[in-house]
């Protein structure tokens, strides 16, 4: 492992004692813990109007998310070519065609001006994204989707725990997704999160979630099993474990040391780096967000080279990510002008940013990068 890797898991003897606890109290699957870590959400998310439910990954709640939406066979559905594959591969599990639209150059997220040329009389949904540490603009999102009659899925994926215009992410968009994966800011080993409007999406997500069976959540999170159940609809095996939500809960009692280390870390990163010559930095204050990445761009043929570079001095770094119509399975998706969307991919770079990170270790980080760019090597 590199002296300072990308991601690093904050796991301490509070999440090893309440993984412990939860093994030991002999109800494996899902239970009291799930409840609980339902609640936590709840309250990060500071939405009384809406209703969470947990699930074993992001991907799944992106899954769960389109079928919630009415998204399925022969829908299209439009979505930034500069995202997860997770997103699209969720799409695919639907049966409807992913319409890859470009990013904006300045903030990453979906371009609508752009999505505006991509609607068509099959577009069902658009799914956004908020890319680290800059939150997607909802309300620009919000008009386009009011026109066109589409429900809008929030990859939240990234900023749990973030906020915009002062308002919980989670609490004001369509359906919201997170995910508590194992480099996330909070994590439950995997887990994922989804935030619908009404009770009886929140009844669907919670059939979609364990094999379609209508057994009631709430006998399961008292530790028990009701044996007799009605199932009207496919299912998955999407149910979160007690053992991740231990976890999870744990994680979410140190939310507002992480984001506060988290932004410390980033604005450090931010003054250290934005004078060095060819690095773009983040055009984020970082005052509102859990940042979960520290990106830079740099110019296309010096990133191999300053990877490399950073490499020998033990510093990791990482792409995030490489856009999705340069995959094979992806390539001929119906699609705009990506020209920005090019470009990012071949920019992006992700350094080391970890909860609790010491400023010394961010030091270390931008001396080489500036080393690399400003000093004879
Ligand atoms: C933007 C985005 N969407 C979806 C996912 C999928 O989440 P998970 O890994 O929990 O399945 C990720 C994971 O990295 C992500 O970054």
């Amino acid at each position: 492992m590199a002296d300072i890797p990308v991601f690093k898991p904050l796991i301490g003897p509070d999440e090893i004692a309440a993984a412990t606890e939860s093994l030991e109290m002999g109800w494996l699957g899902m239970g009291s813990y799930v409840a609980e870590f339902e609640k936590r959400m709840a309250d990060v998310i500071n939405a009384p109007d809406r209703h969470v439910a947990a699930v074993s990954t992001g991907t799944a709640a992106l899954h769960v998310a389109l079928l919630v939406a009415g998204v399925g066979e022969g829908d299209e559905v439009i979505v930034s070519a500069f995202n997860c594959s997770a997103d699209y591969q969720a799409i695919s599990w639907v049966g409807a065609d992913i319409v890859f639209c470009d990013c904006d150059d300045e903030t990453l997220e979906l371009d609508i001006a752009k999505a505006e040329e991509l609607v068509s009389e099959r577009t069902k949904a658009i799914i956004i994204m908020d890319y680290d540490c800059i939150i997607s603009d909802y309300d620009k999102v919000e008009t386009f989707a009011n026109k066109h009659n589409l429900r809008v899925i929030h990859d939240a994926c990234h900023s749990f725990g973030s906020s915009w215009n002062g308002k919980m992410v989670g609490s004001y968009s369509d359906i919201c997704v997170f995910s508590f994966d194992p480099v996330k800011t909070i994590t439950c080993l995997d887990g994922g999160g989804i935030v619908v409007r009404t009770e009886e999406e929140l009844k669907y997500v919670r059939e979609l979630r364990l094999l379609g069976m209508q057994q009631p959540s709430e006998v399961m999170y008292q530790n028990k099993r009701a044996w007799t159940f009605d199932v009207e609809r496919v299912g998955f095996r999407y149910h979160l474990l007690n053992l991740h939500a231990a976890i999870g809960i744990k994680q979410i009692e140190k939310l507002d040391d992480i984001r506060s280390s988290r932004q410390e870390a980033s604005k450090h990163y931010s003054a250290k780096l934005k004078n060095v010559p060819n690095v773009r930095t983040p055009n984020a204050s970082f005052e509102e967000v859990n940042p979960f990445l520290y990106y830079i761009r740099v110019p296309k043929d010096s990133r191999d080279e300053l990877r490399d570079y950073l490499k020998e001095r033990g510093i990791d770094t990482g792409i995030h990510w490489q856009p999705g119509h340069w995959f094979s399975l992806w390539k001929d998706c119906r699609k705009g002008d990506l020209s920005v969307t090019d470009t990012v991919g071949d920019e992006i770079l992700s350094l080391p940013l970890h909860s609790m990170m010491a400023l010394e270790t961010v030091d270390a980080v931008c001396d080489a990068v500036s080393d690399f760019f400003t000093n004879e090597r």
